[in-house]
């Protein structure tokens, strides 16, 4: 049995107290837990003997009730509802009476703050402001070791400091506030909430900022699983801009493992800084899940999965690098990463090839409506009309970049597209990568990156929850995390 299911049927070992209308039972209230970090983070509270959750979510697009239908509702007990709800929120509070609050309901996606920003204030800035002060009643009710012990843990982000400059150091605690685009302007409002809460209140909020996540579970629309998805489908990868940018990545395991520590030990009215000490240039990420699928799936014909790169227009606003100083933390609450990024990216592109079904169904509807929206493709099924040419570039958000004198031509899923085409502008230093064979493996990459700037700790990392299963077939090291591999 795998490591992490070890773990997950221990959630399921009979509890001494609970069940769910106890009053005072040891509970806690999770908001968002059906995203990404929330799945993970629920799934990883429960696996590690952590008490009864109650969550809050609304069940957007990007919140899938099958991620955890497994749960029975002693453990995970879902609450369909919008944060903004001051009734429903004070209900639950009322009913279930947590101990603390994780909240981590938001939207959260930069390109769509860009084209629809009023989702945005109204989820992260007027929804953290209606949990907050539902929960300030709440906590004001409470005595004693329960009140003394109560926490709100509001979820924020690195990309509330803005961006950063090559040799700039990476962002503290003290960092200056300065966000860019509609999503870290909404979420550094929650900040402000949170701080004042704390300030005139005394209400006990602590307030994280996380920087890139990836791993399980995430919504086809971010970096790593849409690169990944489409080049195992032989479509476009969209790269903005030169693909020069730099996140700061970190496995959502380690996020949530960091997020229960401060649940734990984290002390109200402070901020902590989460990072995993990877910072990459989108290009590299890319680069790396190509690598990583020419030795899994390799194309028909051997073409690398690379070639299917496109530079595209760029974000408008785009942040240049993140990075993040988790100095406090480590030292303060003892986190460490535990995933290294070669290990973690791997085990991330072998989780998506093996759950095709959990990619499917949520990859219909409204993700194929935001993919032509945005991409001006549908879904990547139907794609894209009249490249390169057409209208395009005309299209709100980055879109397919326009280069003219071509004569359009309709895209085919079997269709290459060649480098150095001179309609989608090629940058220098990127074809200069893609030339050289020995650098699309990942091992060469990781030579490349050194050439950065600093060292490169997380290499030398083992993932804690990898080692058992290290030497397995990738596909079963994959599907041991799935939905579909139980
Ligand atoms: P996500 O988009 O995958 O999930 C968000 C969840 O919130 C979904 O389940 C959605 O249904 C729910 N939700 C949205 N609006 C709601 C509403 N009005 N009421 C109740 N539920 C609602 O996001 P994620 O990537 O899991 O991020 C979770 C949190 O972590 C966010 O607050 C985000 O800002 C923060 N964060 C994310 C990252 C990252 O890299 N993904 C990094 C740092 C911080
Ligand atoms: P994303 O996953 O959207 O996270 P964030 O914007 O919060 O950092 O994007 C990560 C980086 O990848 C960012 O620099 C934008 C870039 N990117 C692309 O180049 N192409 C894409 O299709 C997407 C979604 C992102």
């Amino acid at each position: 049995m795998g490591a992490f299911r070890k773990l997950l049927s221990a959630a399921f070992r009979p509890r001494p107290a609970g069940g769910p209308y106890v009053k005072d039972s040891m509970t806690i209230l999770v908001t968002g837990g059906l995203g990404f970090i929330g799945t993970n983070f629920v799934l990883g509270h429960l696996a590690s003997g952590g008490d009864r959750v109650v969550d809050l979510d609304l069940a957007t697009y990007a919140g899938n009730p099958a991620n955890l239908a497994h749960l029975p509702p002693e453990s995970h007990l879902l609450v369909r509802g919008d944060v903004c709800d001051r009734e429903l929120v004070e209900g639950i509070l009322r009913e279930h009476r947590p101990r603390a609050i994780v909240h981590l309901a938001a939207e959260s996606h930069v390109d769509r703050s860009i084209s629809g920003p009023a989702a945005f204030v109204q989820t992260n800035v007027v929804g953290t402001f209606t949990l907050l002060e539902a929960a300030r009643a709440h906590w004001e009710t409470l005595t004693g070791a329960g009140r003394d012990g109560f926490r709100l843990i509001y979820v924020s982000t690195d990309e509330v400091y803005g961006s950063l400059e090559p040799d700039d150091p990476p962002f503290t605690e003290l960092s200056t506030c300065a966000p860019n685009s509609p999503y870290s302007a909404s979420k550094a409002a929650g900040d402000h909430l949170a701080r004042a809460y704390f300030r005139t209140y005394g209400f006990p909020a602590v307030t994280t900022h996380c920087s890139n996540n990836y791993g399980p579970y995430q919504f086809p629309e971010k970096l790593i699983p849409l690169m990944t998805i489409n080049a195992l489908a032989g479509k476009p990868l969209p790269v903005y801009g030169d693909g020069r940018q730099i996140r700061d990545w970190i496995h959502v395991e380690d996020h949530a493992r960091a997020l229960s520590l401060v649940l734990d030990k984290g002390v109200p009215g402070e901020t902590y800084n989460i990072g995993g000490r990877s910072e990459r240039a989108n290009i590299e990420v890319l680069t790396s899940i190509c690598g990583i699928l020419d030795a899994e799936a390799p194309r028909e014909g051997g073409a690398g999965h690379l070639e299917l790169a496109v530079h595209v227009a760029d974000r408008p606003g785009h942040d240049r690098r993140y990075a993040i100083d988790s100095t406090k933390i480590e030292s303060e609450l003892g986190f460490m990463p535990e995933y290294s990024f070669p290990d973690g990216l791997e085990a991330t592109v072998c989780w998506y090839r093996a759950n095709a079904r959990w990619v499917e169904s949520v990859t219909s509807g409204e993700y194929r409506e935001w993919m032509k929206r945005h991409y001006g493709m549908d879904g990547w099924d139907s794609p894209p009309e009249g490249l390169p040419g057409g209208t395009l570039a005309a299209r709100r958000g980055p879109g397919l970049r326009r280069t003219a004198g071509l004569a359009p031509r309709r895209w085919r899923s079997d269709m290459r597209i060649p480098w150095r085409r001179p309609w989608y502008g090629v940058p220098d230093r990127w074809p200069r990568i893609m030339k050289r064979p020995e650098e699309r493996r990942i091992g060469a990459l990781a030579a490349v990156g050194q050439t950065r700037a600093g060292s490169r700790p997380d290499t030398d990392r083992k993932s804690a929850r990898h080692g058992p299963e290290v030497g397995q077939p990738r596909a079963r090291k994959a599907a041991s995390h799935g939905p579909e591999g139980g």
